[in-house]
């Protein structure tokens, strides 16, 4: 019986609160069904630049990044690709580390550890904020440059929408430290970081 308990404890907590020991993340299985109605989401969508330091919950991270770039068909995706490419890399920065999300597996993959939320632009609220996605495309997948920005958009809008239906805040950046990231991120020269976007709390 106490066994049960402590073991639904741990559960509990694990599944609460992004606290992990700075190694890849299983995300819990997203949940793709319910939220807002479309046209109260798309009410309510804005951009929001003060944040509280609340943290996400993994649940609400797994389905937030399956809303974004999740697969919805075998090898589709819940947004459009230009010529299916799929050349956008999602990193995932949040106070642990910076990951790659692999929305195959459900897993964010440790790219570096440590907290680097505030190098992600250079707006104040980067840092306070729980989470900052980084759009990085692969120009050596894209058919051209302009596709890459076009399919980021389609991504960018995804976000937007969920954190409407969620209660969450969220802005898209293009003042995104595009030169640090790179070099943090040892990216090659056909990676590029084109985009951010930071999620949270409102203040
Ligand atoms: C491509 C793009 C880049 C943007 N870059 C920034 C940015 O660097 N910082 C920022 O605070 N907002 C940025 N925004 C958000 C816009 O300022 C915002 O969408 C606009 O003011 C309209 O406000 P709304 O989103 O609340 O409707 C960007 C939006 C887009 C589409």
């Amino acid at each position: 019986m106490m066994n049960k308990l402590f073991l639904l404890i741990c559960f509990f907590l694990s599944s609460v609160v992004v606290a992990v020991s700075g190694q890849d993340i299983s995300l819990p299985a997203p949940v793709t069904t319910g939220g807002m109605p479309l046209k109260d989401a798309l009410s309510k969508r804005q951009s929001v630049r003060a944040y509280s330091g609340k943290e996400l919950n993994m649940q609400t991270l797994s389905d937030l990044l399956w809303a974004a770039y999740g697969f919805n068909r075998a090898d589709k995706r819940v947004v459009p690709s230009s010529q299916n490419r799929q050349e956008i890399d999602l990193y995932v920065v949040l106070k642990e580390g910076i990951y790659l999300y692999d929305a195959k597996t459900n897993q964010l993959r440790l790219r570096v550890k440590g907290d680097y939320r505030k190098d992600t632009g250079t707006q104040d609220f980067v840092a306070d904020a729980p989470l900052n996605v980084l759009y990085i495309a692969n120009m050596d997948k894209a058919s051209n440059r302009d596709a890459a920005c076009t399919d980021c958009g389609y991504i960018s809008q995804n976000i937007y929408l969920f954190c409407a239906s969620e209660g969450l805040a969220s802005v898209v950046r293009g003042s995104v430290g595009k030169e640090k990231m790179h070099q943090l991120l040892q990216l090659t020269e056909k990676q590029e970081v084109l985009l951010a976007q930071t999620v949270g709390f409102a203040k």
